[in-house]
């Protein structure tokens, strides 16, 4: 990783890097926050798939909902901004569990965890480090591929993020969801998210959602939008742009060695010999 002038770019807390989009302030106030029961989450590791479902969770209320900027995106104001929305709000974020406000755990909101292959996830997230100005710079993929293993990346581990989760996998108020189902089956997928939701959608609205949801679709009504610097589903960047990268199964196959592949295999046969997964 380059280091000149960067290292101001991310720091760490409670032993986790964040860029400093997020503040020290803003983490260490997380605790405060007050949810409200009808919040829903939106919870991800960063590129697993996070702004395609903020778009189905959109489509599906229709109106009378805010997505709001990440929890942990901005300074010390930002709890009080959330406060003052008087709309139901649909609330992202990247916070592993440990660190989630406990209010919204005693106030069993409900919580979407969307997940994916690490390998891809290591690929999207190698190509986001790349583009995107307010994250380090990586000059190789050999030099990411090792930071995203040991977890010196922002957002830390993808083998903790994914297991603090995990562990509340089987709590009625939580659900969860792979990037690869809703690649095989987009609408089997959104019938769940509508249900656990507590919405009535039609099968033709869900037909319609889901052609509204495709790859191409939301990369064109991007690229059409005017970027508004507030809209932001991932902490990491307001840049939609940024987003819509290739939206595959199996990139990482162009990308890893077999090498790299092994040792990979390793580290999550290791990490994960407890999880379903
Ligand atoms: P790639 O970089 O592999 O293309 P996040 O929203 O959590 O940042 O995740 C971004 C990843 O989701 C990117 O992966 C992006 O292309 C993919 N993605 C976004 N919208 C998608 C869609 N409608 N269908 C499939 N993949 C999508």
């Amino acid at each position: 990783m380059s280091s000149s002038g960067e290292a101001e770019l991310l720091h760490t807390f409670k032993g986790i890097s964040f860029t400093t989009r997020s503040s020290p302030e803003l983490l260490k106030s997380l605790d405060t926050f007050d949810a409200r029961e009808d919040d829903v989450l939106l919870v991800s590791y960063p590129k697993s798939g996070t702004h395609w479902l903020a778009g189905v969770i959109t489509k599906l209320y229709n109106t009378q909902v805010t997505i709001t900027s990440p929890i942990e995106f901005g300074d010390i104001s930002r709890l009080e901004e959330l406060n003052k929305l008087s709309s139901k709000r649909i609330i992202p974020t990247h916070l592993d569990y440990n660190m989630l406000p406990p209010n919204f755990k005693n106030k069993k909101c409900k919580m979407i965890y969307i997940s994916r292959n690490p390998k891809d996830t290591a690929v999207s997230m190698f190509h986001y480090y790349r583009d995107n100005p307010n994250l380090p710079t990586v000059d190789t993929w050999t030099a990411f591929f090792d930071l995203f293993l040991k977890g010196n990346v922002v957002c830390g581990s993808w083998f903790d993020h994914f297991l603090s989760w995990e562990e509340h996998e089987h709590e009625k108020n939580i659900l969860f969801l792979f990037y690869e189902d809703m690649k095989k089956d987009l609408p089997k997928v959104v019938k769940k998210i509508a249900l656990f939701l507590g919405l009535n959608v039609s099968d033709n609205d869900i037909q319609d959602i889901c052609k509204k949801s495709s790859f191409s679709e939301m990369k064109n009504d991007t690229e059409k939008e005017n970027s508004d610097p507030s809209h932001t589903v991932c902490a990491l960047t307001s840049n939609r742009k940024l987003i819509f990268r290739k939206g595959a199964v199996g990139d990482w196959k162009n990308y890893f060695t077999p090498k790299q592949n092994i040792r990979f295999q390793e580290m999550f046969n290791e990490k994960m010999k407890l999880s379903k997964m």
